[in-house]
C-alpha cells in the first residue's frame, strides 16, 4: 500500500502518442527473477519477432483467507457446516479483487492500447487475460523473452528469466505468466512394456498384474452397483494432445469388463482441445479405461485442454504458445455451473520449475473447486524422491547445488489429494517410483498434524537438510500403479505409473459419492480433512517398500502416514461404513 500511495503522489501524467489512456510516470519493480535457468533448459535465441503471447495477470484476492476458512469448515466432518458446499457466486465473491486493483490494472492495459474489449476476465475478475505481441509484453514487463530449448525432447518454450511491473501496481498484481514459469505438466505414465501381451482375462494373476476385476477385489468394490442417474460424475483432465479413444475403450471393456461394453465417456473441449480419434494417447486411454472401468455406469467426462504446443523458433511461422494448460483448464471448470464432483489429473511437474507466486494462485483455484464440493486428485509423480523430472537432478537451484529431494506440484498444494502408487498384493507395498516428500512452497496444513510428525519422529535425522520438515507432505493416499492392462490403438499393453493410481482412487471416490447422493447426503468434496481424521480407518495402511532416488534409498513406507503411500489404499466398503456411522450424529 505504501509504495502505491507514494507512486500516486508523484504521478505525473504524460501525454501518450496514441489514443490510449495516459500512463502514470513510474519506475519498474522486479516481480520475479530466477537465479539460474531451470535445470535442463538451454537459452536458444531471442523470442521470434511476430510471436504473440497470452498473458495471464492475477490480481490479489484480499478475502482468500475467508474462503480458506470456510473450505476447512465444510470439509471437516466434525463441524456443523460439513458438506454445506458453496455456490459459484459465493466463491466468486470470496476471490474477487479490490475495485482499486481492477481499475489500476485496466488503466495500465489501456495505456498500452489494450482496451476492455480485448481483455478476457474470469467471472470474479481475479484473472485478466490478454494476447499481445512478444515485443509489447517486453515493453509492459520490462523484460526480455527468449526461446528456450529442452535438451531431451526438443520442446521449445518462450519465457523470460525475470519480469517487472510498474511500481504503482506492485500491490495490485500477484503474478503474470507466462514469464518465469518453465514448468510443463508431464503425464505420469512412466513405462509401456509387453506390447501385444496375450493375457487371458481369466488367467490373470493379480499379484503381478492390475485389471478391473483385480482392483475391484483388492479395494472391495466388487458387487457394488452404482446408479447411473445418481448424479455422481467423474471428470478426467487431459493435456498435451492426449486423446481418449472410444474404440480402445470398447475393446478394453470387451476384455476386462464385459458388462460395461456399451459404456462411454463425455468429451469436453477446453480452449479448442481436440478429440482426434486417429491418434489416441496412452495417458488418456489409461485414465478413461480405469476411471470408467471402476465407476461404470457413472458418467465420466474427459476434458481435452489445448495448450503448450512446441514452438520451433527457427521456422518462419512459429506456432503461438498458449499460456499454460492448468490455468486454461481451471478457468474453464470454475466457470461450469455443475462441475463433476471428482476430478482426476495424472500430470505433474517438479515444484521448483513452477514459480512460487504462480503455484500459490493455481493452488487457490483448487481451493475454489474444493469449496464447491469437488474432490481434486493428482498423481504424485513417478521419480521417487527425485520428483517427476527428466533428466533427473537433485541439486538445489539456488546456485549452491546442494543435494535435495524434489517435491512435485500440484500434488504439494494442500487443497488437492495427492495419490501415490503401490504394487503387489498380500501384502500390497509401495511402488519404488511413487513420488513423495515435502513441499518447499506450502507449509504443513493442520489436517496433517500428528500424522506427519509421527513420520518425522520415525525418520529421526536421516536425510536432514535434503527435505523441508515444515512443508506439506505428499502423497495423501495411494493405489495400485504397476502393470495395468490397457488397450492402445487396438493393442494390449501393460503400463505403470502413479498415473494409473490417481484415476483408480478417484473412481472409488465417485462410487462413494454415488452412495452418498442416493442417501440424500452431500458428496465428499475436498477429501483431506476427512481422510486424515475419520477416513484413515477405511484405508489399508501400507507397511513395506520405499521410493529411492537422488542416490538414496528414499523414504520407507511404515505404519501410519508416510511420504511414499500416504495414509494408504482404499477399502470401499469400510469407507462407506464409516460414512454411515456418522449419519445422524448431532455435532456442533
Ligand atoms: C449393448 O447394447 C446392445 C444394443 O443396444 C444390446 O443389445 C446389448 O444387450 C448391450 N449390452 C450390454 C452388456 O448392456
Ligand atoms: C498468433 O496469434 C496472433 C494474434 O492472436 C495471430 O494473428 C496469428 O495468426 C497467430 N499465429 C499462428 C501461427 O497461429
Ligand atoms: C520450507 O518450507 C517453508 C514452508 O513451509 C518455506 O517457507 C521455506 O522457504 C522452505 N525452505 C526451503 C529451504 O525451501
Amino acid at each position: 500500500m505504501v509504495s502505491c500511495l507514494l507512486a500516486l503522489a508523484f504521478a505525473l501524467y504524460s501525454v501518450a502518442p496514441s489514443a490510449a489512456a495516459p500512463r502514470p510516470r513510474h519506475s519498474f519493480v522486479v516481480k520475479d527473477s530466477l537465479a539460474e535457468i531451470p535445470h535442463g533448459w538451454i537459452q536458444h535465441s531471442p523470442a521470434p519477432e511476430h510471436y504473440s503471447i497470452k498473458l495471464r495477470i492475477g490480481l490479489p484476492q484480499p478475502n482468500f483467507r475467508s474462503l480458506e476458512a470456510q473450505l476447512y469448515e465444510i470439509s471437516n466432518p466434525n463441524h456443523h457446516n460439513y458438506g454445506k458446499h458453496l455456490s459459484k457466486e459465493q466463491v466468486d465473491a470470496l476471490v474477487a479483487p479490490h475495485k482499486e486493483s481492477t481499475q489500476l490494472v485496466d488503466d495500465w492495459l489501456e495505456s498500452h492500447g489494450l482496451s476492455q474489449d480485448v481483455l478476457d476476465k474470469s467471472s470474479s475478475g481475479d484473472w485478466v487475460t490478454v494476447t499481445v505481441p512478444v515485443s509489447k509484453a517486453e515493453e509492459m514487463l520490462d523484460c526480455e523473452y527468449h526461446a528456450y530449448k529442452h535438451p531431451t525432447d526438443d520442446d521449445f518454450i518462450v519465457r523470460a528469466q525475470s519480469y517487472s511491473v510498474p511500481d504503482y501496481l506492485q500491490g495490485h498484481i500477484d503474478v503474470i505468466q507466462p514469464t518465469t514459469m518453465f514448468g510443463r505438466p508431464k503425464a505420469m505414465r512412466s513405462t509401456i512394456i509387453n506390447q501385444g501381451l496375450g493375457l487371458d482375462p481369466l488367467g490373470v494373476d493379480c499379484h503381478t498384474t492390475a485389471t478391473i476385476s483385480c482392483l475391484q477385489k483388492l479395494y472391495n468394490t466388487e458387487g457394488y452397483q452404482p446408479l447411473k442417474d445418481s448424479g455422481s460424475r467423474l471428470g478426467i483432465a487431459g493435456y498435451l494432445k492426449e486423446y481418449a479413444s472410444y474404440s480402445d475403450l470398447k475393446q478394453f471393456y470387451e476384455n476386462w469388463r464385459p458388462d460395461a461394453i456399451n459404456g462411454t465417456f463425455d468429451f469436453v473441449s477446453v480452449n479448442g482441445g481436440l478429440n482426434d480419434q486417429s491418434t489416441p494417447g496412452g495417458e488418456a486411454n489409461l485414465d478413461v479405461q480405469y476411471g470408467g472401468g471402476i465407476s461404470f455406469p457413472l458418467l465420466n467426462s474427459y476434458y481435452s485442454t489445448a495448450g503448450s504446443p512446441p514452438v520451433i523458433p527457427d521456422s518462419a511461422t512459429p506456432s503461438n504458445q498458449s499460456s499454460e494448460p492448468y490455468l486454461e483448464w481451471l478457468t474453464f471448470i470454475l466457470n461450469e455451473a455443475n462441475p463433476p464432483q471428482v476430478i482426476t489429473t495424472s500430470y505433474d511437474d517438479n515444484e521448483r520449475t513452477v514459480p512460487k507466486d504462480y503455484a500459490i494462485r493455481v493452488c487457490n483455484m483448487f481451493a475454489q473447486l474444493g469449496a464447491r464440493g469437488v474432490s481434486v486428485l493428482f498423481s504424485s509423480g513417478d521419480g521417487g524422491v527425485a520428483g517427476s523430472q527428466t533428466p533427473p537432478s537433485c541439486e538445489s537451484n539456488d546456485g549452491k547445488k546442494a543435494k535435495q529431494f524434489i517435491p512435485t506440484f500440484p500434488s504439494s498444494c494442500p487443497f488437492v489429494t495427492s495419490v501415490g502408487a503401490t504394487y503387489r498384493i498380500e501384502p500390497e507395498i509401495a511402488a519404488p517410483f511413487s513420488s513423495g516428500g515435502f513441499s518447499n512452497y506450502f507449509s504443513r496444513p493442520e489436517y496433517q498434524n500428528g500424522h506427519v510428525d509421527s513420520y518425522l519422529d520415525f525418520l529421526g535425522d536421516t536425510y536432514d537438510g535434503m527435505y523441508n520438515k515444515s512443508g506439506r507432505g505428499t502423497p495423501d493416499v495411494s493405489a495400485q500403479g504397476q502393470n495395468f492392462q490397457v488397450i492402445d490403438s487396438g493393442k494390449k499393453y501393460s503400463t505403470s505409473g502413479a498415473s494409473a493410481s490417481a484415476p483408480t482412487f478417484a473412481a472409488i471416490v465417485s462410487l462413494i459419492n454415488d452412495h452418498l447422493l442416493r442417501n440424500g447426503q452431500a458428496v465428499l468434496g475436498f477429501l483431506n480433512p476427512w481422510l486424515y481424521s475419520i477416513g484413515a480407518d477405511g484405508l489399508n495402511d501400507i507397511l513395506g517398500g520405499s521410493n529411492p532416488g537422488c542416490g538414496t534409498m528414499g523414504f520407507s513406507a511404515t505404519q501410519g502416514w508416510d511420504p511414499v503411500t500416504g495414509l494408504g489404499t482404499p477399502d470401499f466398503k469400510k469407507l462407506i461404513d464409516l460414512l454411515s456411522d456418522s449419519e445422524g450424529d448431532d455435532d456442533q
